[in-house]
């Protein structure tokens, strides 16, 4: 008898974002000029030079003699010597670098590779893919009244700790780390990053690092977690074309899996790899490619000081406006303080009723986010403009 996967029955619904969709379809109907700060997904056109080399490299395959079939199932070694050395110095070796369709399925593809009584950490609130793959991966129990599920070692990310994940007080195997943090866009500090890698090495446990949005840093914050000393021995770390080089239509990314790392999971996932993956299309990765030539990073620099100075604008504005916020600076995502003690679905409807304005409940990412709002700065300067000035006249009104 066919039976369905037990986990998959314990999972809470994803009723965040259909929740989100539900009430702006319904406040649209008395006002159809909604503004989005609620999707976290690019605006700006891919770069001329990345749509040239995968035309280039589309043409290639309608001819004879350049005609490719499957690729290696890890990538072309085209892309991963050019990640090597652009984004690891040639500190990380190619064939550690292992080419995939996205961030987010590694993240929660590689939970295979843990043995089932592995208990996994992660911050709270977080990257809704890091909770929801854990339950798939039968490593917690039921869900509890507070939406957290037993079995999972929650770290709150709180004011008081600057958003920074605080050191299990038991012993954890695997830890999600993601810097800087969807959704609280503040970035690991290094000393906060050498405590993790440290923990890990006493603990034996794996960091799983996620740093989708490095690109964005603007501070000192570590861009990897390579640049931590004895990091390769501890932590797997996941990177993607998909915001900084805006491939979200396209799908490519990266995982490393240091050969150092204190159990053989260069091996398994190189197994993993060739056994349930056929690689990324050839002209995507030409396209990422693209983006590590002169013409490329140029284009691709501009994009994002263009997201930057978005976020920061947002940011000004609301902070001028009075409201309390943290993230924003190494991410083009803004954490703001619900006023007044609001809950966090509170504050969304107040800012959709009033103001016309969608963002994230804070809630939805785990309970420490209760009584925030997530705001994302892939909007366009217009939209940021006119969000500003409707909180200002509502401002003015309350
Ligand atoms: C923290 C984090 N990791 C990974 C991803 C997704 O990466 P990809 O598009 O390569 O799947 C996202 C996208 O929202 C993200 O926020």
């Amino acid at each position: 008898m066919a039976e369905i996967n037990p986990h998959y029955q314990k999972l809470k619904m994803s009723y965040l974002f259909q929740e989100i969709e539900k009430r702006s379809e319904s406040a649209r109907l008395k006002n159809p000029d909604l503004l989005n700060f609620g999707i976290g997904d690019v605006t700006l056109p891919l770069a001329k030079p990345i749509v040239k080399a995968m035309c280039a490299a589309i043409s290639e395959l309608g001819e004879t003699n350049t005609h490719r079939g499957y690729g290696p199932g890890g990538g072309y070694s085209f892309l991963r010597e050019k990640i090597a050395q652009h984004d690891f110095s040639d500190q990380i070796s190619p064939d550690e670098i292992f080419i995939s369709n996205s961030a987010k399925s590694d993240s929660a593809n590689i939970q295979e590779l843990f043995h089932p009584n592995n208990i996994v950490a992660l911050a709270d609130p977080t990257y809704p893919v890091y909770i929801d793959s854990t339950v798939l991966a039968g490593r917690s129990k039921e869900v509890s009244e507070n939406g957290t599920y037993e079995g999972v070692t929650y770290l709150p990310c709180t004011e008081e700790n600057n958003f920074t994940p605080p050191l299990p007080s038991g012993a954890v195997d695997v830890i999600y780390l993601c810097s800087p943090n969807n959704p609280t866009g503040v970035a690991l500090t290094k000393n906060a990053l050498e405590k993790w890698v440290d923990y890990a090495l006493k603990n034996k446990a794996i960091i799983l690092f996620d740093a989708a949005y490095e690109a964005f840093i603007t501070s000192n914050a570590p861009h990897s977690i390579y640049e931590i000393e004895n990091a390769n021995k501890v932590a797997i770390e996941f990177r993607s074309f998909s915001k900084k080089a805006g491939f979200t239509s396209l799908g490519c990314a990266y995982t490393v899996v240091p050969k150092d790392l204190h159990i053989p999971l260069h091996s398994l996932w190189k197994r993993r790899v060739s056994t349930k993956f056929n690689g990324v299309p050839y002209p995507i990765q030409r396209g990422a490619e693209a983006t590590y030539s002169e013409s490329g990073k140029e284009v691709l620099k501009c994009q994002i000081v263009q997201y930057q100075k978005q976020t920061k604008q947002l940011r000004d504005g609301l902070q001028k406006l009075g409201y309390t916020l943290f993230g924003g600076i190494d991410a083009p995502y803004i954490w703001c303080k619900a006023p007044s003690k609001m809950k966090s679905w509170e504050f969304f409807d107040y800012l959709l009723e009033h103001a016309g304005i969608i963002c994230t409940p804070g809630s939805g990412f785990g309970p420490s986010g209760e009584g925030f709002v997530r705001f994302s700065a892939f909007a366009s300067e217009n939209t940021i403009t006119q969000a500003l000035k409707r909180l200002e006249a509502l401002c003015a009104l309350h």
